[in-house]
């Protein structure tokens, strides 16, 4: 079965051609990063611009690569949440009119659960598993029961990791997205250069803080500008990226552990992060959990994951009507049946 998958969530117009939600046929991905990197983060209403003028080519595009026409399409994918709104508007409403035009199920796709598919892409991991799910906009410990059963275990209280990390780096003036930009110049510096807390949430042990070290960031650089001490830049991206995936890594091992998951998978933007990566490793590797990480290029924002997701919901029977909205929020564990019933 063949699902072809739109992605326009946020700065990323995509689409790609996934057979039997594992075997990417195409992966075509059109980004309007650099005109965000002037203005120091996206810009929604330019997000949504581009997307309009990209879409129509991007998925003419993912065709020819696969060596498809619609004819050879099963259902088309699309994100409808969570997202910058006017961004997945114009992907929700192409892939409406795309399966109006060719009379193709409409299949509703979640961000996040699709991150989680990037996966299924990468490596042969099936759930049941735990994954931390950590994105620009959300942090989050999720139960996979199934590939369309989600129990969310813990989530941040405050600012995502990819946030925390992005708004860090441009207290450092470091370029935008701060979290490529941190993962970068980490390694020319000292991780134990600069005290930055881990801090825990006492009244709900799975869940994550990440504002507090956004200000710990802010009050060094002030502190060292008052006495007049040089900053060493690499030294506090370093150290600054330690203290995020610390609290991640030492959350998820203590969810796994004490909820007794042996199978971890990693996803979101924030899992190109090398730190991230090479220390989920290592405490796997200690506790003898399985572990998948996508491949770097499936980590960002891609329709691979949607299509791949599409997949197992399509053939779950989630489907949608003419009437398929977008939602800038919506909850991993609800599926669109249950918030609009055909
Ligand atoms: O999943 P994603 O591409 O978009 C959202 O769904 O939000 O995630 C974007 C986030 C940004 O915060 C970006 O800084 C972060 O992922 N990111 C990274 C790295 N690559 C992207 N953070 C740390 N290290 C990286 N290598
Ligand atoms: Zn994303």
């Amino acid at each position: 079965m063949k699902i072809l998958g739109i992605e326009s969530s946020c700065d990323e117009t995509a689409c790609a051609v996934v057979e039997n939600g594992r075997i990417v046929l195409s992966n075509v991905v059109a980004t309007s990063l650099d005109e965000h990197k002037l203005y120091g983060g996206v810009v929604p209403e330019i997000a949504s611009r581009r997307h309009a003028e990209s879409i129509s080519g991007v998925v003419r595009e993912a065709l020819t690569q696969a060596d498809c026409t619609m004819d050879d399409i099963d259902a088309i994918a699309v994100t409808y949440a969570p997202g910058l709104i006017g961004a997945l508007l114009v992907g929700v409403n192409f892939a409406k009119g795309l399966a109006l035009a060719t009379n193709k199920p409409l299949v509703p796709v979640h961000h996040l659960r699709g991150h989680i598919a990037s996966n299924y892409i990468s490596s042969d991991v099936e759930p049941p598993f735990l994954c931390l799910v950590v994105s620009g906009g959300h942090s989050h410990i999720v139960a996979v029961n199934s590939y369309t059963d989600f129990e969310v275990i813990g989530k941040t209280r405050d600012d995502a990791a990819g946030e925390a990390l992005d708004k860090a780096g441009r207290t450092m003036g470091l370029e935008y997205p701060g979290g490529v930009s941190i993962d970068k110049l980490s390694p020319q510096g000292n991780e134990n250069a600069y005290t930055f807390p881990r801090p825990k949430v006492t009244d709900s042990p799975y869940d994550f803080s990440f504002s507090g070290l956004k200000t710990a960031v802010i009050n060094i650089i002030h502190n060292a500008q008052q006495k007049g001490e040089e900053i060493i830049i690499p030294d506090l991206a370093a150290s600054f990226q330690k203290s995020v995936v610390d609290c991640l890594v030492d959350n998820l091992e203590k969810v796994a552990v004490e909820k007794n998951f042996n199978k971890i998978v990693i996803a979101g933007g924030v899992s190109a992060n090398s730190k991230l990566r090479e220390q989920a490793a290592k405490m796997c590797s200690k506790n003898a959990f399985e572990l998948s990480i996508p491949e770097l290029k499936y980590c960002g924002d891609n329709a691979a994951m949607i299509a791949s997701q599409g997949y197992y919901e399509f053939i779950e029977g989630e489907v949608a009507d003419e009437s398929l909205n977008a939602y800038a929020t919506m909850p991993i564990d609800k599926s669109y049946k249950t918030i609009k019933p055909l």
